[in-house]
């Protein structure tokens, strides 16, 4: 801690001088020529639903006149990681995070030229240099290019239902089929060689056994099940536009058996600031709103169901098997109402437990495993997989 400290100092008391030499530096070069580019303007896209330039605080504070108060290297740091610099006990991203109520600044995969871009953006105050290609043009193209990606999750979701419709009308048909052979092969006769009856209704007996096994299979479990959520809730505007951080809402995946579903309170983090949202206005947040006033918990309606008789740990699977979450939940980011997208079922824990290698050197919980070691090192096994583990075992999923 003191390390960081004496490390922190020096720089801060040359800040003054810094981020004043940084002006006058932007106000010299960048001003006649403003510099900031249309790729900056939709740079700043994503920081728009929290911060303005001038019209005041949102969820995060008015960005006017940032690049005279802080320094350079420092913004840089902070917009592309400000949790990462808030651990390290730097004084001023402390301050700023505890003025701002603790809401954690979602971190940004941006370079430092980019950074560079959007804060001469601010510094213009959000204007474009005129002759400069309009921010609306671009905005508009990478809008478009969203629609036109239809994410994976709901690709997955319709072709599997398609594959089990086209099953249930194979199905019928061969019902029909199985009708008529056995009126032809008992009454009328048509079909002369007795051969292609017994062809039909084997391959027709096929399909429907096929077909009942689909439905039986899928009896108790509920892939695409998608439910109606008591408020408009959208994984892709929080997680995705905003780049929420999955375990800041869900923050006890790493720590316990269950994710968990964050109480209105953590909303509240936000939305008592944000009290509108683009597409549903003010009807759905008020919601939350009713919610705590009432002291009545929002109902969610739960989405991933295992029967009680399976054990499933979140903490195992993404803090020692460290899984993402998107590999059992599909592409979270891009849903705007969740749905479960894998079976669910025990042949699917399995198949991944058979294949999934196990990142087994350098991670602390697997040093029991003396055997497996050795024989890593002396080259008998290239690679570890769960199953290896105990992946396999009765006992680790039923008890
Ligand atoms: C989900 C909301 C959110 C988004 C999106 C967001 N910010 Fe922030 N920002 C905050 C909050 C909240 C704070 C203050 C609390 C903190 O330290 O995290 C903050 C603080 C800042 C600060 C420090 C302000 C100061 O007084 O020192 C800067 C600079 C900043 N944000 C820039 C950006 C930029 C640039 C973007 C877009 C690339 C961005 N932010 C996107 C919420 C957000
Ligand atoms: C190995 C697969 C797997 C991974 C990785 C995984 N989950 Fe889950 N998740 C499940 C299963 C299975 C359930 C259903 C559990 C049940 O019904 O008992 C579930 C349930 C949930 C629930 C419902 C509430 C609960 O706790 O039961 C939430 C929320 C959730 N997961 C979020 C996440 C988040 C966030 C991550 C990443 C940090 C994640 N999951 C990683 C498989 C996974
Ligand atoms: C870290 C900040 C943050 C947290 C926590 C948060 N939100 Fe939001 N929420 C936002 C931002 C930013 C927007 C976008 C506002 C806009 O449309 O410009 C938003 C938008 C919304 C909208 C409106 C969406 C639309 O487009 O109309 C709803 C509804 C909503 N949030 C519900 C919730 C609920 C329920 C919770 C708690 C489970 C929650 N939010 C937690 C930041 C947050
Ligand atoms: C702003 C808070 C917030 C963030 C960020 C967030 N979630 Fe959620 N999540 C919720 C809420 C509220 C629900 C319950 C409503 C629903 O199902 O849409 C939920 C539900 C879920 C469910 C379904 C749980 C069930 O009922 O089985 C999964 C899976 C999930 N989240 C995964 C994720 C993943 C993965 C991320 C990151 C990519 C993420 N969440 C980010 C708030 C959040
Ligand atoms: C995408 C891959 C994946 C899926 C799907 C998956 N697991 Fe796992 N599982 C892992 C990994 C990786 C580990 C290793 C973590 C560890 O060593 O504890 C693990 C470990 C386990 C363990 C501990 C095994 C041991 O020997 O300690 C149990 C129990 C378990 N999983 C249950 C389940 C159940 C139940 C499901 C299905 C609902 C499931 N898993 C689905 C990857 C997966
Ligand atoms: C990695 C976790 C895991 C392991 C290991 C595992 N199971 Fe399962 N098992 C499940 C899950 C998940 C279900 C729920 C399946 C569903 O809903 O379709 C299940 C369901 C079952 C069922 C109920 C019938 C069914 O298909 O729904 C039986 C019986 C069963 N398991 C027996 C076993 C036996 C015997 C073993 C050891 C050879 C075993 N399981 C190992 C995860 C596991």
């Amino acid at each position: 801690m003191n390390i960081t400290k004496t490390h922190v100092k020096p720089l801060f008391k040359n800040s003054g001088y810094i981020s004043g030499l940084f002006f006058l530096l932007t106000l010299l070069f960048s001003t006649p020529s403003f510099g900031q580019t249309a790729d900056d303007a939709n740079n700043f896209a994503q920081c728009k639903a929290c911060h303005t330039i001038g019209g005041g605080k949102l969820v995060g504070p008015d960005l006017k006149g940032i690049t005279e108060r802080r320094d350079e290297a420092w913004l840089i740091k902070f917009i592309q990681n400000s949790q990462a610099l808030v651990a390290s006990g730097d004084e001023t991203a402390v301050k700023v995070f505890n003025e701002n109520y603790k809401i954690p600044m979602p971190s940004h995969k941006l370079s430092d030229d980019q950074v560079k871009g959007i804060l001469k953006y601010i510094a213009a105050g959000g204007k474009l240099p005129t002759g400069a290609e309009p921010a609306k043009t671009t905005a508009k193209k990478s809008e478009v290019s969203t629609t036109q990606q239809i994410s994976e999750a709901e690709r997955f979701i319709t072709e599997k239902r398609e594959s089990s419709h086209k099953l249930a009308i194979f199905a019928i048909i061969s019902g029909i089929l199985v009708v008529i052979i056995l009126i032809d092969l008992i009454f009328t006769h048509i079909l002369k060689a007795k051969w292609i009856h017994y062809i039909l209704l084997l391959s027709s007996l096929w399909i429907i056994g096929e077909w009942s096994w689909d439905v039986s299979t899928d009896f108790g479990r509920q892939q695409n099940y998608q439910p109606d959520q008591p408020i408009w809730f959208s994984h892709k505007v929080h997680a995705g536009q905003n780049q929420i951080d999955c375990e800041y809402c869900h923050f006890t995946a790493e720590t316990s058996m269950h994710a968990g579903i964050p109480p209105a309170s953590v909303c509240m983090n936000c939305h008592s600031q944000v009290k509108e949202g683009k597409r549903t206005g003010k009807k759905e947040i008020d919601k939350i709103y009713a919610a705590l006033k009432n002291n009545k918990p929002i109902e969610w309606v739960k989405v991933d169901n295992l029967p009680d008789f399976v054990y499933f740990n979140h903490e195992q699977h993404v803090k020692v098997g460290k899984l993402e979450c998107t590999e059992c939940h599909g592409d979270v980011e891009q849903m705007d109402q969740i749905a479960q997208v894998n079976t669910l079922s025990m042949g699917w824990c399995l198949d991944c437990h058979r294949t999934h290698k196990v990142q087994f050197t350098e991670n602390n919980f697997y040093g029991a495993y003396k055997k497996l070691h050795e024989d890593l090192k002396a080259g008998k096994i290239d690679q570890v997989n769960v199953k290896m583990i105990g992946g396999e075992d009765c006992a680790k999923c039923h008890y």
